[in-house]
Protein backbone atom coordinates (compact mmCIF):
# COMPACT_ATOMS: atom_id res chain seq x y z
CA UNK A 1 0.00 0.00 0.00
CA UNK A 2 1.58 3.25 -0.84
CA UNK A 3 0.95 6.40 0.77
CA UNK A 4 0.78 9.69 -1.21
CA UNK A 5 1.19 13.03 0.27
CA UNK A 6 0.96 15.60 -2.91
CA UNK A 7 -1.46 16.15 -5.32
CA UNK A 8 1.76 15.63 -8.22
CA UNK A 9 2.01 12.17 -6.94
CA UNK A 10 -1.54 11.50 -6.92
CA UNK A 11 -1.72 12.73 -10.07
CA UNK A 12 1.38 10.63 -11.84
CA UNK A 13 0.63 7.47 -10.05
CA UNK A 14 -3.26 7.88 -11.29
CA UNK A 15 -1.91 8.07 -14.67
CA UNK A 16 -0.50 4.29 -14.88
CA UNK A 17 -3.92 3.02 -12.67
CA UNK A 18 -6.65 0.88 -14.83
CA UNK A 19 -9.86 1.61 -13.36
CA UNK A 20 -9.80 3.32 -10.03
CA UNK A 21 -12.55 3.33 -6.93
CA UNK A 22 -12.30 6.26 -4.65
CA UNK A 23 -13.14 6.32 -0.86
CA UNK A 24 -13.19 9.97 0.47
CA UNK A 25 -13.09 9.69 4.44
CA UNK A 26 -12.30 11.90 7.10
CA UNK A 27 -10.33 8.87 9.05
CA UNK A 28 -10.60 7.73 12.57
CA UNK A 29 -11.98 4.80 10.45
CA UNK A 30 -14.42 1.92 11.32
CA UNK A 31 -16.70 -0.87 9.74
CA UNK A 32 -18.86 1.74 8.34
CA UNK A 33 -16.09 3.14 6.22
CA UNK A 34 -14.45 -0.47 5.72
CA UNK A 35 -17.44 -1.37 3.87
CA UNK A 36 -17.15 2.16 1.63
CA UNK A 37 -13.74 -0.01 1.15
CA UNK A 38 -15.09 -3.09 -0.03
CA UNK A 39 -17.55 -1.85 -2.48
CA UNK A 40 -14.82 0.09 -4.09
CA UNK A 41 -13.13 -3.28 -4.57
CA UNK A 42 -15.33 -4.66 -6.20
CA UNK A 43 -16.17 -2.08 -8.70
CA UNK A 44 -12.28 -0.95 -9.54
CA UNK A 45 -8.59 -2.50 -10.52
CA UNK A 46 -7.11 -0.06 -7.55
CA UNK A 47 -8.74 1.35 -4.64
CA UNK A 48 -7.92 4.42 -3.21
CA UNK A 49 -8.85 5.82 -0.08
CA UNK A 50 -8.57 9.80 1.06
CA UNK A 51 -7.65 10.77 4.73
CA UNK A 52 -8.36 14.30 5.29
CA UNK A 53 -10.36 15.98 8.02
CA UNK A 54 -11.92 19.03 5.64
CA UNK A 55 -11.88 22.38 8.10
CA UNK A 56 -14.20 23.96 5.63
CA UNK A 57 -16.81 21.52 6.41
CA UNK A 58 -17.06 22.48 9.95
CA UNK A 59 -18.82 25.17 11.63
CA UNK A 60 -17.25 28.15 14.07
CA UNK A 61 -17.59 25.46 17.30
CA UNK A 62 -18.08 22.56 16.12
CA UNK A 63 -15.31 19.90 16.48
CA UNK A 64 -12.55 20.47 13.93
CA UNK A 65 -9.99 20.51 16.41
CA UNK A 66 -11.13 18.02 18.80
CA UNK A 67 -12.17 15.48 15.23
CA UNK A 68 -9.98 12.03 16.07
CA UNK A 69 -6.95 11.86 14.13
CA UNK A 70 -5.87 8.01 13.85
CA UNK A 71 -3.75 8.03 11.09
CA UNK A 72 -1.44 5.02 11.93
CA UNK A 73 -4.18 2.72 12.71
CA UNK A 74 -6.59 4.24 10.02
CA UNK A 75 -3.83 2.83 7.77
CA UNK A 76 -3.31 -0.81 9.44
CA UNK A 77 -7.03 -1.24 8.23
CA UNK A 78 -6.66 -0.26 5.38
CA UNK A 79 -3.76 -2.15 4.23
CA UNK A 80 -5.13 -5.36 5.53
CA UNK A 81 -8.53 -4.89 3.12
CA UNK A 82 -5.97 -4.33 -0.09
CA UNK A 83 -6.10 -0.73 -0.31
CA UNK A 84 -3.67 0.26 -3.00
CA UNK A 85 -3.19 3.95 -2.20
CA UNK A 86 -3.91 5.95 0.54
CA UNK A 87 -3.86 9.82 -0.37
CA UNK A 88 -3.27 12.33 2.93
CA UNK A 89 -2.51 15.46 2.09
CA UNK A 90 -2.39 18.28 4.71
CA UNK A 91 -3.71 21.45 4.69
CA UNK A 92 -1.56 23.61 2.98
CA UNK A 93 -1.33 21.36 0.17
CA UNK A 94 -5.42 21.38 -0.47
CA UNK A 95 -5.95 24.46 0.54
CA UNK A 96 -2.40 26.65 -0.28
CA UNK A 97 -3.63 30.14 0.52
CA UNK A 98 -5.55 29.49 3.26
CA UNK A 99 -8.81 30.72 1.63
CA UNK A 100 -10.42 28.80 -0.58
CA UNK A 101 -11.91 31.52 -3.20
CA UNK A 102 -13.49 29.46 -5.45
CA UNK A 103 -16.49 27.13 -3.99
CA UNK A 104 -19.15 24.44 -5.25
CA UNK A 105 -21.94 26.07 -4.05
CA UNK A 106 -24.82 22.82 -3.47
CA UNK A 107 -28.74 24.53 -4.60
CA UNK A 108 -31.18 24.89 -1.16
CA UNK A 109 -31.26 21.61 0.02
CA UNK A 110 -27.74 22.69 1.51
CA UNK A 111 -30.28 25.13 3.88
CA UNK A 112 -32.36 22.22 4.71
CA UNK A 113 -32.09 19.50 7.29
CA UNK A 114 -28.38 19.36 8.78
CA UNK A 115 -27.59 22.41 6.16
CA UNK A 116 -30.28 24.47 8.71
CA UNK A 117 -27.93 23.59 11.96
CA UNK A 118 -24.57 23.65 9.96
CA UNK A 119 -24.93 26.80 7.88
CA UNK A 120 -21.36 26.10 5.18
CA UNK A 121 -21.19 22.90 6.07
CA UNK A 122 -22.55 21.07 2.23
CA UNK A 123 -20.56 23.80 0.85
CA UNK A 124 -17.21 22.76 2.09
CA UNK A 125 -18.24 19.45 1.22
CA UNK A 126 -19.22 19.87 -2.34
CA UNK A 127 -15.62 21.64 -3.03
CA UNK A 128 -13.52 19.72 -0.99
CA UNK A 129 -14.77 16.25 -3.19
CA UNK A 130 -14.96 18.22 -6.11
CA UNK A 131 -10.85 18.98 -5.75
CA UNK A 132 -10.16 15.37 -4.16
CA UNK A 133 -12.48 14.53 -7.95
CA UNK A 134 -10.09 16.60 -9.62
CA UNK A 135 -7.03 15.47 -8.20
CA UNK A 136 -7.42 11.48 -7.86
CA UNK A 137 -9.99 11.41 -11.10
CA UNK A 138 -11.57 7.70 -10.09
CA UNK A 139 -13.65 6.41 -12.10
CA UNK A 140 -16.09 5.28 -9.10
CA UNK A 141 -16.68 7.21 -5.92
CA UNK A 142 -18.34 5.36 -2.93
CA UNK A 143 -20.37 7.19 -0.13
CA UNK A 144 -22.09 6.02 2.60
CA UNK A 145 -25.92 6.41 2.99
CA UNK A 146 -25.29 6.81 6.63
CA UNK A 147 -24.99 10.80 5.43
CA UNK A 148 -27.78 10.45 3.14
CA UNK A 149 -28.39 14.34 2.65
CA UNK A 150 -24.27 14.21 1.71
CA UNK A 151 -24.87 11.21 -0.37
CA UNK A 152 -28.11 13.43 -2.34
CA UNK A 153 -25.40 16.64 -2.79
CA UNK A 154 -22.23 14.40 -4.39
CA UNK A 155 -25.16 13.25 -6.52
CA UNK A 156 -26.91 16.09 -7.45
CA UNK A 157 -23.41 17.69 -8.07
CA UNK A 158 -22.07 15.08 -10.57
CA UNK A 159 -25.14 14.88 -12.31
CA UNK A 160 -25.66 18.84 -12.97
CA UNK A 161 -22.04 19.14 -13.18
CA UNK A 162 -21.03 16.36 -15.67
CA UNK A 163 -18.70 15.05 -13.57
CA UNK A 164 -17.07 12.10 -14.94
CA UNK A 165 -17.69 9.91 -12.13
CA UNK A 166 -19.79 7.42 -11.23
CA UNK A 167 -21.72 7.29 -6.92
CA UNK A 168 -21.91 4.02 -5.65
CA UNK A 169 -24.00 4.28 -2.65
CA UNK A 170 -23.21 1.85 0.29
CA UNK A 171 -25.73 0.75 3.05
CA UNK A 172 -25.21 1.69 6.86
CA UNK A 173 -23.02 0.00 9.00
CA UNK A 174 -24.55 -0.47 12.55
CA UNK A 175 -23.41 -1.91 15.71
CA UNK A 176 -25.38 -5.22 16.98
CA UNK A 177 -27.63 -2.53 19.10
CA UNK A 178 -28.62 -0.44 15.69
CA UNK A 179 -26.71 2.51 16.97
CA UNK A 180 -25.24 3.52 13.01
CA UNK A 181 -21.14 3.59 13.26
CA UNK A 182 -19.82 7.44 13.73
CA UNK A 183 -16.19 8.44 14.47
CA UNK A 184 -18.69 10.70 16.55
CA UNK A 185 -19.66 7.75 18.98
CA UNK A 186 -15.93 7.84 20.85
CA UNK A 187 -17.20 11.13 22.39
CA UNK A 188 -20.41 9.24 24.01
CA UNK A 189 -19.79 8.96 27.67
CA UNK A 190 -20.32 4.76 28.95
CA UNK A 191 -24.28 5.87 29.72
CA UNK A 192 -24.83 7.91 26.58
CA UNK A 193 -23.74 4.94 24.55
CA UNK A 194 -26.57 3.00 26.18
CA UNK A 195 -28.84 5.80 25.40
CA UNK A 196 -27.79 6.33 21.47
CA UNK A 197 -29.75 3.61 20.12
CA UNK A 198 -32.82 5.21 20.93
CA UNK A 199 -32.53 7.09 17.69
CA UNK A 200 -32.56 4.15 15.22
CA UNK A 201 -35.36 2.79 17.50
CA UNK A 202 -37.63 5.99 16.77
CA UNK A 203 -36.99 5.62 13.33
CA UNK A 204 -37.22 2.28 12.93
CA UNK A 205 -40.64 3.10 14.45
CA UNK A 206 -41.41 5.43 11.86
CA UNK A 207 -40.76 3.19 8.90
CA UNK A 208 -42.54 0.83 10.59
CA UNK A 209 -45.77 2.60 10.49
CA UNK A 210 -44.77 4.38 7.23
CA UNK A 211 -44.82 0.68 6.02
CA UNK A 212 -48.24 -0.01 7.42
CA UNK A 213 -49.86 2.78 5.56
CA UNK A 214 -49.91 6.02 7.95
CA UNK A 215 -49.13 9.22 6.29
CA UNK A 216 -49.27 11.06 9.01
CA UNK A 217 -45.98 12.46 8.97
CA UNK A 218 -46.52 15.37 11.29
CA UNK A 219 -47.29 12.83 14.19
CA UNK A 220 -45.00 10.30 13.71
CA UNK A 221 -42.11 12.99 13.77
CA UNK A 222 -43.41 14.86 16.54
CA UNK A 223 -43.72 11.45 18.66
CA UNK A 224 -40.31 10.21 17.43
CA UNK A 225 -38.93 13.91 19.04
CA UNK A 226 -41.24 13.81 22.53
CA UNK A 227 -39.41 10.19 23.03
CA UNK A 228 -35.87 11.67 22.44
CA UNK A 229 -36.94 14.44 24.12
CA UNK A 230 -37.79 12.92 27.14
CA UNK A 231 -34.54 10.72 27.41
CA UNK A 232 -32.50 13.74 27.40
CA UNK A 233 -31.82 14.67 24.01
CA UNK A 234 -31.88 17.63 21.96
CA UNK A 235 -33.18 17.40 18.65
CA UNK A 236 -32.40 19.10 15.94
CA UNK A 237 -34.56 17.44 13.43
CA UNK A 238 -36.99 14.16 12.39
CA UNK A 239 -38.46 14.69 9.09
CA UNK A 240 -39.99 11.96 6.75
CA UNK A 241 -39.05 13.00 3.32
CA UNK A 242 -39.41 11.87 -0.34
CA UNK A 243 -36.10 9.16 -0.96
CA UNK A 244 -35.65 10.65 -4.56
CA UNK A 245 -35.75 14.52 -3.99
CA UNK A 246 -34.86 14.66 -0.63
CA UNK A 247 -37.67 17.66 -0.86
CA UNK A 248 -40.75 17.17 1.91
CA UNK A 249 -43.01 14.06 1.63
CA UNK A 250 -46.82 14.08 0.07
CA UNK A 251 -48.69 11.60 1.54
CA UNK A 252 -49.20 9.01 -1.37
CA UNK A 253 -44.99 8.88 -2.09
CA UNK A 254 -43.70 5.77 -2.42
CA UNK A 255 -40.21 6.03 -1.62
CA UNK A 256 -39.31 7.78 1.67
CA UNK A 257 -37.07 8.45 3.88
CA UNK A 258 -36.83 9.30 7.77
CA UNK A 259 -33.86 11.39 8.72
CA UNK A 260 -32.77 12.51 11.79
CA UNK A 261 -30.30 14.70 13.69
CA UNK A 262 -29.76 14.88 17.86
CA UNK A 263 -27.26 15.85 20.33
CA UNK A 264 -26.88 13.33 23.80
CA UNK A 265 -24.27 15.65 25.68
CA UNK A 266 -22.05 17.44 23.45
CA UNK A 267 -22.03 14.92 20.42
CA UNK A 268 -24.31 15.46 17.72
CA UNK A 269 -25.61 12.30 16.26
CA UNK A 270 -27.25 11.90 12.47
CA UNK A 271 -29.35 8.83 11.25
CA UNK A 272 -31.99 8.10 8.50
CA UNK A 273 -33.91 4.75 7.31
CA UNK A 274 -35.62 4.53 4.19
CA UNK A 275 -39.42 3.13 3.58
CA UNK A 276 -40.98 2.13 0.88
CA UNK A 277 -44.28 1.42 0.44
P1 LIG B 1 -16.43 10.62 6.97
O1 LIG B 1 -17.38 11.06 8.01
O2 LIG B 1 -15.08 10.11 7.37
O3 LIG B 1 -17.14 9.51 6.11
C1 LIG B 1 -16.51 8.98 4.96
C2 LIG B 1 -17.53 8.11 4.23
O4 LIG B 1 -17.92 7.03 5.08
C3 LIG B 1 -18.81 8.87 3.88
O5 LIG B 1 -19.24 8.49 2.58
C4 LIG B 1 -19.78 8.40 4.94
O6 LIG B 1 -21.14 8.45 4.55
C5 LIG B 1 -19.32 6.97 5.12
N1 LIG B 1 -19.77 6.43 6.43
C6 LIG B 1 -19.59 6.95 7.66
N2 LIG B 1 -20.18 6.19 8.59
C7 LIG B 1 -20.76 5.15 7.93
C8 LIG B 1 -21.53 4.01 8.32
N3 LIG B 1 -21.84 3.77 9.59
N4 LIG B 1 -21.95 3.16 7.35
C9 LIG B 1 -21.65 3.39 6.04
N5 LIG B 1 -20.92 4.45 5.61
C10 LIG B 1 -20.49 5.31 6.53
O7 LIG B 1 -18.25 12.04 5.08
C11 LIG B 1 -17.12 12.48 5.22
O8 LIG B 1 -16.14 11.83 5.94
C12 LIG B 1 -16.68 13.79 4.61
O9 LIG B 1 -17.76 14.67 4.55
C13 LIG B 1 -16.05 13.64 3.20
C14 LIG B 1 -17.04 13.06 2.19
C15 LIG B 1 -14.79 12.75 3.28
C16 LIG B 1 -15.62 15.04 2.68
O10 LIG B 1 -14.73 15.64 3.56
Amino acid sequence: MQIIETIADMRAWRRGAGRVAFVPTMGNLHDGHLSLVRAARERGDAVVVSIFVNRLQFGQGEDFGAYPRTFEEDCAKLEAEGVDVVFHPDEHELYPRIKQDFNVEPPHIQSELCGAFRPGHFRGVATVVTKLFNIVAPDVACFGKKDYQQLFVIRAMVDDLNIPVEVVPVDTGRAEDGLALSSRNAYLTEQERAEAPRLYRNLSAIRAALEAGDSDYADLEAAARADLEGHGWQVDYVEVRDAATLEIAHAGAHRLVVLAAARLGRTRLIDNVEATR
